[in-house]
């Protein structure tokens, strides 16, 4: 006689026997035909962790509650749940005592790096080095998924030309053309080509849509954005992701034509799963359900589930809104269960295609855990980009590379900060992780002194909390200023507190924060040989250390292995060729300021007040975007611009006149004068970096397509004009070289 061990052993082997045939559509309709309506709902529903080591019990909420409905299959995901032995704990609770064991998607926000960090995302971006920036991603997800994270709420890649907005310091910048490609990079990087390997993850584009152009920079702010901003400058890199095959996309908590996205079903459906045909789920953003009736869209929770769901937004973060009103919506009939199927046949899918349900422990792996996080490998790579992250804004005497026979004296607070380069997302790491500025010089073996000069917060801070800047206390300065005038250079690093850029860190005004300006000015008053080190999450207006201050490196939040990398650009063992992602203002009252902007009715000088300008400040920015400099020249020859059988094709050599070997970024712009919508005065549309020994020259070559010279209508149609095109070459958005061209056709 069968036992009953062997008959489900049996059942359970014909089972797998019969699913191996099956593609992943039929599994997941099969098991779609087994749920309950129950089952269903809690696939949508997604839990914050916190949990206790001895078992699942949340901090928040009612812990006895989401612990059954764990054992009930009432939970699809949870968000914030790390470390093997508690995801172990807690996938084994959902698969052993649920009935039908559908494993839990454990989601974190592994922005740039887990244990070991990279540089924030708009540093890499500064790099423009597309398979480093896949390779940082790839190794975010190593480590992540080796503690049993199997999703990540990353890329962002919202667009933004408002650096008061402090989450510029998470995305690409403020360009389409380079946004989307490294969305693209950094997608292929979490996902690998093998989601059902144990080191690869879902990734999750973020946040859809136009989250970038908060209002005022002011966050969580209503946002506005016309279609055709939306279609030609928020979309693309969505639309990159998605082409990626990116996993998942998670929505915003802003307004898309007065409706809340998470509510929107033009962006959800008609655009994302119509229009691009996504195959991924969406997932609501933090409680941005629930939100929708603070934002006046919907009476109550019940409302927002059944608008949310309607509109395409297939779980819910943090809401409780699906788990507690869903299954009363689609008995009274005001959602039909259909809808429920759908997004949850989305949500399966993934989960088959991370080969969870194979096995729902392969991210369980103690030993990976312990060999994989913080390695050597990985801090091998994270210098690698953090070096390429960092932009050289002014050289002018040559102050840099420091030589042997300088004295130099190194100054600022965060020259021996080993948390504030971390960043503000570091989600996975620990404090005091990064390498400081001070230790990367003592790694070279460079002698210097150090004086802190002033402190930049008062106190300790967290994650969560408001900082208290220091804005009065100058303890320090003088024993700063004493030293200064003992030393040849003075290496000052000055800049924003990890925690003063990121979510919920807008800023009305970019200066230093602090007393730090005061800092700097009185150290030039007694040594202006000042190399200013700026360590930041976003652009910063220093148009006072830009007139004065003879050298500036833009080292951004560099993640580990910050001070070393700063080390080697200082000293010249690397040579930076870094270039801006992200305009640099000369004054917040030019926000927004972007270097795609449309041409005016009134664009040139006129000898009279009625053109477009301020009284009281220039029209141009302080550092334009895809600007950078290196400690070499690069001399730029004439452009060939020839018409193909698909487009153009431009080409040039570049040859390296200068005393050092270095990488430049040679970038090519488009500008298509006359169009039956208005397009920017230029548009980045190709870019190359490329190697050059002293001396050396290499011919540079782009071919545009129909794919780099059309635009979106408001109606999002893509749309290629015939007529006269700009063709530009040059280092940076605003040193090119022109040739205009005719297209006469576009067949
Ligand atoms: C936050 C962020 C989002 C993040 C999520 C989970 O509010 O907006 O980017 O992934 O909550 O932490």
């Amino acid at each position: 006689m069968v036992s009953k061990i062997n008959l489900t052993y049996l059942l359970s082997a014909i089972c797998s026997i019969v699913m191996i045939g099956q593609s992943v559509d039929q599994k997941v309709a099969d098991l779609l035909s087994k749920m309950t309506l129950e089952e269903k709902i809690g696939q949508m529903n997604q839990y914050n962790g916190f949990w206790e080591v001895t078992g699942p019990a949340p901090k928040e909420g009612n812990a006895k509650e989401k612990y059954e409905h764990l054992k009930k299959g009432w939970v699809g995901s949870v968000l914030n749940v790390r470390g093997v032995d508690n995801v172990k704990r807690i996938q084994e609770i959902v698969v052993n005592e649920s009935r039908l064991g559908i494993p839990l998607l454990f989601g974190s926000d592994i922005i740039h790096g887990y244990k070991t960090l990279a540089p924030i995302p708009l540093a890499e971006s500064a790099s423009w080095d597309l398979k480093a920036i896949e390779n940082s991603a790839r190794i975010a997800a190593i480590e992540a998924s080796s503690t049993g994270v199997n999703w990540t709420f990353a890329p962002m890649v919202d667009i933004s030309r408002d650096p008061r907005w402090g989450r510029v310091m998470e995305g690409g910048g403020e360009d389409p053309f380079l946004g989307s490609a490294i969305a693209k990079a950094r997608v292929n990087g979490f996902q690998g080509n093998d989601l059902t390997a144990n080191n690869t993850i879902a990734a999750t584009a973020k946040h859809f849509a136009g989250y970038g152009f908060s209002e005022s920079g002011r966050e969580y702010n209503t946002t506005n954005v016309d279609d055709y901003t939306l279609y030609n400058v928020a979309l693309p890199p969505f639309k990159a992701a998605v082409e990626s095959n990116v996993q998942s996309i998670m929505n915003s908590f802003g307004l898309y034509n007065g409706v809340p996205a998470t509510g929107s079903k033009k962006l959800q459906r008609n655009i994302l799963k119509g229009d691009w045909n996504f195959k991924g789920f969406v997932i609501s953003d933090w409680a941005s359900i629930m939100e929708m009736t603070l934002h006046g869209h919907t009476t109550d929770l019940k409302e927002a589930a059944e608008k949310a769901a309607i509109a395409g937004c297939d779980m819910d973060m943090e809401s409780y809104a699906y788990i507690k009103h869903l299954k009363e919506l689609v008995q009274e009939g005001s959602i039909n269960e259909n809808t429920i199927d759908e997004a949850v046949s989305r949500i399966l899918k993934v989960k088959f295609n991370l080969g969870l349900f194979d096995d729902p422990y392969k991210y369980c792996n103690a030993d990976r855990e312990k060999d994989l996080l913080f390695n050597s490998k990985h801090q091998d790579a994270a210098l690698d980009i953090a070096k390429k992250s960092i932009v050289l804004l002014k050289n002018d005497t040559k102050l840099l590379p420091i030589s042997k026979q300088d004295r130099i004296a190194i100054i600022g607070d965060l020259a021996d900060d080993k948390t504030s380069p971390l960043g503000s997302w570091r989600i996975g790491s620990d404090d005091e992780t990064a390498i400081s500025v001070l230790e990367g010089f003592d790694k070279l073996g460079i002698p210097y002194q150090y004086e802190k000069g002033c402190t930049l917060i008062n106190g300790k801070t967290e994650f969560t909390q408001e900082l208290s800047i220091n804005t009065n206390n100058k303890t320090g300065f003088t024993e700063a200023i004493e030293l200064a005038k003992k030393v040849d250079k003075i290496i000052l690093v000055l800049g924003e507190h990890g925690f003063i850029s990121g979510e919920g860190r807008s800023r009305t005004d970019l200066g230093l924060p602090g007393v730090q300006q005061q800092l700097l000015e009185e150290i030039y008053k007694v040594n202006s040989n000042i190399i200013l080190v700026l360590m930041n999450g976003r652009p910063l207006t220093i148009p006072w250390a830009a007139k004065y201050i003879p050298t500036i490196l833009e080292t951004w939040q560099l993640g580990t292995q910050s001070g070393n990398a700063i080390a080697e650009v200082i000293t010249g063992k690397y040579n930076p060729s870094g270039k801006l992602p992200m305009t640099f203002p000369r004054s917040v009252g030019q926000i927004p300021i972007y270097y795609n902007q449309f041409s005016t009715g009134r664009q040139e000088k006129q000898p009279h007040v009625f053109w477009s300008h301020y009284i009281d400040e220039e029209n141009t920015p302080l550092y334009p975007f895809g600007y950078g400099l290196s400690y070499t020249n690069f001399e730029y020859g004439k452009i060939n611009v020839s018409i193909t059988a698909d487009g153009i094709s431009a080409s040039l050599s570049i040859k390296n006149t200068g005393e050092f070997s270095g990488e430049e970024i040679v970038q090519l712009y488009i500008q298509d004068i006359k169009s039956s919508y208005v397009r920017p005065i230029k548009e980045l549309k190709g870019f190359e970096k490329i190697y050059l020994e002293k001396g050396e020259r290499k011919q540079v070559k782009f071919s545009l397509t129909k794919e780099h010279l059309g635009y979106y209508t408001p109606e999002g149609k893509y749309t290629c004009e015939a007529g006269e095109f700009n063709i530009m070459i040059g280092p940076n958005s605003r040193e090119l070289s022109t040739v205009k061209i005719n297209i006469a056709n576009f067949n």
